[in-house]
């Protein structure tokens, strides 16, 4: 190991794991939920993936967020380049060479190596489609399909989203023997709104999980690189668990602090947390951030920073002081609402909170 950046924590029995929980109930989908940056994506990539290809799986990935407004066309065109790479080797060469050969001329003046590789088309409905190409890859790859939806709260942001769940929810069912499926979203809002959009059936549907934090393994290798490029310095190990805590366990942002940290020797987290929330850089960001919402969107979030209740009458009173603003309960629940939209807001087990615990922290300050 070199540097910060190389440091990586996998996660293959938590794979093994969600896979026995697969395979445990056919035809029911588990739904990972996490706050943003903790790490899901890259579990999807670098564990689970890898584990479902040695257990004879063929893993299949679709960020649902890339195609927001048609999710289902996401899934669909994941599963046909999958198809496609199955049947056909990447480069054209291949192409023609899995073919069979039709005629071959004499000093290579006509060489025909036949059509391309055809299949019968596809049904035009991303439905129909969504089965009959689930069908056709488990066929092909003679063994199931572990498909990974990726930002799947976008489902129940899309306009016809509860059709959509209901289509995925029956070919899941339909197809439970070649067709295996993991969710995973970002949002506890948009979690919210999918349930509440598709009606309780989503719950029933899938299994619900909270998918766990890193933790102190990856904070011991921290530790250690910051031990080894500085001999005689140690940062401890209860420090780097509540400075984690603080930023909201995201991995990377632990880990350019404890990079600037070595740069600049410092050991205490709380003082490298702190350095890092004051840099020009990051305060660039926050400032920009705060420029892309109006003034009472800007009120709002420091009402909810500082732990007002949203729509109380101590936050309405906060709120008079803007020039111009004139403050309603049904004015701050719209802005609650747009807020939420962009991802500043999110809501959580003690209500709704500002998404990023940093940035909260930032807009206490005076
Ligand atoms: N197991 C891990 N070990 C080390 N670093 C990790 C690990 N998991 C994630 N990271 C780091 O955290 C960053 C964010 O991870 P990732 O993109 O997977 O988060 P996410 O939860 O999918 O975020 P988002 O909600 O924005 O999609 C990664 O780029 C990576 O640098
Ligand atoms: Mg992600």
């Amino acid at each position: 190991m070199k540097t910060f950046d190389d440091i990586e924590v996998r996660r293959p029995a938590l794979a093994q794991g969600y896979l026995g929980l697969l395979t445990a109930q056919p035809g029911r989908p588990l739904a990972l939920f996490a706050p943003r940056r903790v790490g899901k994506t890259f579990f999807l990539d670098h564990d689970l993936a890898p584990r479902a290809k040695e257990a004879g799986m063929l893993p299949v990935y679709a960020d649902l967020w890339l195609h927001k407004s048609a999710p289902l066309e996401a899934v669909n065109h994941a599963l046909e380049e999958a198809l496609d790479d199955l049947r056909v080797p990447v480069s054209n060469i291949g192409k023609i060479a899995k073919t069979q050969v039709k005629k071959i001329g004499v000093l290579g003046a006509s060489v025909d190596l036949g059509d391309e590789p055809r299949r019968r088309a596809l049904p035009g409905s991303a439905a129909l489609r969504l089965d009959a190409l689930v069908t056709r890859l488990a066929r092909q790859h003679k063994g199931q399909v572990l498909l990974m939806l990726d930002e799947v709260q976008t489902l129940g942001e899309a306009p016809d989203g509860v059709s959509m769940i209901a289509t995925l929810r029956a070919v899941l069912h339909k197809r439970r023997d070649d067709i295996l499926a993991v969710f995973t979203g970002s949002s506890q809002e948009g979690l919210a709104r999918l349930m509440n959009t598709a009606g309780a059936p989503m719950y029933q549907f899938a299994q619900i999980i909270d998918f766990p934090f890193l933790g102190d393994e990856f904070l011991r290798l921290l530790a250690d690189h910051f031990r080894k490029v500085h001999p005689g310095k140690k940062i401890e190990l209860s420090e780097l668990r509540d400075g984690f805590q603080l930023i909201g366990f995201k991995p990377a942002l632990m880990r350019d602090i404890v990079r600037s940290m070595s740069a600049e020797g410092v050991t205490d987290v709380r003082r490298g947390v702190e350095n890092y929330m004051t840099s020009d850089h990051q305060l660039a960001i926050w400032k920009a951030l705060l420029n892309s919402v109006d003034a009472f969107d800007h009120g709002v979030l420091v009402a909810i920073a500082n732990g007002q209740a949203p729509l109380s009458q101590a936050t309405l009173k906060t709120l008079e002081a803007i020039p111009g603003a004139n403050p309603t309960i049904s004015k701050v629940r719209s802005s609650i609402e747009k807020l939420k939209r962009s991802g500043l807001l999110s809501k959580s087990a003690v209500g709704t909170t500002i998404d990023d615990p940093l940035f909260a922290e930032f807009l206490r300050r005076p």
